[in-house]
């Protein structure tokens, strides 16, 4: 595969469900690059996980992790690089990747990212909370902010991880 972005880090972005890690790490490996998970990289450096961090340290504190994770893993070796899904909407974020990535959204519908969400642990906004409440509250909030990226591709409920890739690197 030619590399579609040479020099510039990919970032996908989208809500929780839309498919960032699972279709990172293929497109990642299609192209010969790095991948990282900004996620996984903030449990590392905090030496907790995702729920953990938000009981004990706070939301806040989780946001500002994320904002220096990405600020760094946008510097050095062009990657592939999912991001949690509230990262876009911090405004420092969005200007990081826009001036050095070229930003990929996942785009999926409401009852894909519900089917994929519910039920499963360790996301702390949906926990204790009706998942498609919170779903439908975050896809009103950010989508108008995702809209921004680059590129848009659909992630639709059928569509498999390799497919995802496909329409990925026919976009950009
Ligand atoms: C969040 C999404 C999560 C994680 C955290 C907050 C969000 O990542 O960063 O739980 O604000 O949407 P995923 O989008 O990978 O689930």
């Amino acid at each position: 595969v030619v590399d579609p972005a040479p020099g510039r880090s990919i970032v996908l972005i989208g809500l929780m469900g839309a498919g960032k890690t699972s279709v990172g790490k293929r497109l990642a490996a299609r192209l010969g690059r790095p991948f990282v998970d900004s996620d996984h990289e903030i449990e590392e450096a905090a030496g907790q996980d995702i729920p953990s961090i938000f009981a004990t340290l706070g939301e806040g504190a989780f946001r500002d992790g994320e904002r220096r994770v990405i600020a760094r893993l946008l510097t050095g070796a062009p990657k592939v690089i999912a991001t949690g899904g509230g990262a876009w909407m911090n405004a420092q974020t969005r200007a990081a990747i826009e001036k050095d990535a070229l930003s990929v959204w996942l785009d999926a519908k409401l009852n894909t990212l519900h089917a994929r969400v519910a039920g499963k642990p360790g996301r702390p906004l949906l926990d204790g909370q009706d998942a498609n409440q919170v779903l439908e509250r975050l896809i009103a909030q950010r989508y108008p902010l995702y809209e921004q990226a680059d590129v848009r591709v659909l992630s639709t409920a059928g569509a498999n991880h390799e497919t995802m890739v496909d329409r990925i690197l026919r976009a950009i």
